[in-house]
């Protein structure tokens, strides 16, 4: 039988659109979609090196070094003897512009907010400033916590201008998911990431002690054309959230 591994592998080689020359970079991806897509579960194995190798026509070699690269990624794990496994821990592949919510349903959890605020106001100073935004702006304010079932991970506060997203009750659990529907998710992102302690509020939100490890996130993100479309800050948990760099020599 065709895994659906196999099928998004010759789907990749066919499609123009996303052609990877190297079969090794196109088997990665390949592999990185089926656990998107949850077509294999967290914690269940991927099919033999051998296996791959000989329903995809590739060498071993080539098989290796696709698998080598997600392990180093954190997104598959391999136990000595047992074969290669898809992990559970929640990690953040860094390079990629993704929700909170994408995030967690690729690895099979269940994302869910509880909301603290989500409402209309005027741009502050300061938002005016990181979102290029003229003062006396409308704009949508989020403050929410953000879970994986019962378990708290980030608290975030976002804001968006209300000419993109004009009533902040479209955003239901997914800001991005509501911004997609209006055709202005963003693509492209600055990032900026500092380790913290979490303050007596912070901790308390996300049922640690205080002073707890954390990491302050704060994203802006932008439309094709320029403007901002987010401005968010996030304080996680730094005992169960993973953020993971690819990098490359070029
Ligand atoms: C991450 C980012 C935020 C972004 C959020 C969107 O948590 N740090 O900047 O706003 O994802 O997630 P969702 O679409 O689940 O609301």
């Amino acid at each position: 039988m065709e895994t659906a591994l196999a099928k998004e592998y010759r789907r990749l080689s066919r499609d123009p659109g996303t052609h990877q020359p190297l079969a090794y970079l196109r088997l990665r991806r390949a592999i990185r979609n089926v656990i998107e897509h949850r077509d294999i579960e967290p914690g269940h194995a991927l099919p033999s090196e051998r296996d791959l190798a000989r329903v995809l026509s590739l060498s071993r070699v080539t098989v290796r070094k696709a698998i080598a690269g997600l392990v180093e990624e954190g997104l598959l794990t391999q136990r000595h003897g047992a074969g290669t496994f898809v992990a559970e821990r929640i990690i953040k592949p860094m390079s990629r512009l993704t929700s909170f919510t994408e995030d967690l349903r690729a690895r099979g959890l269940n994302p869910r907010s509880e909301f603290f605020e989500r409402g209309i106001g005027e741009v502050t100073p300061e938002e005016s400033m990181a979102m290029n935004l003229s003062p006396g702006v409308a704009v949508v304010r989020l403050h929410r916590v953000r879970y994986a079932g019962d378990e708290p991970l980030a608290i975030e506060r976002s804001v968006v201008p209300a000419i993109l997203l004009p009533d902040p009750m479209l955003v239901d659990d997914s800001l991005y998911e509501a911004l997609e529907k209006r055709g202005c998710r963003p693509r492209r992102a600055l990032q900026r990431l500092r380790a913290v302690l979490l303050n007596a509020q912070h901790a308390r939100l996300l049922h640690v002690a205080t002073n707890s490890a954390g990491l302050s996130i704060e994203r802006r993100s932008f439309l094709d054309d320029g403007r901002v479309v987010e401005f968010t800050s996030s304080w996680y948990r730094g005992d169960i959230y993973d953020f993971v760099a690819e990098l490359h020599t070029d």
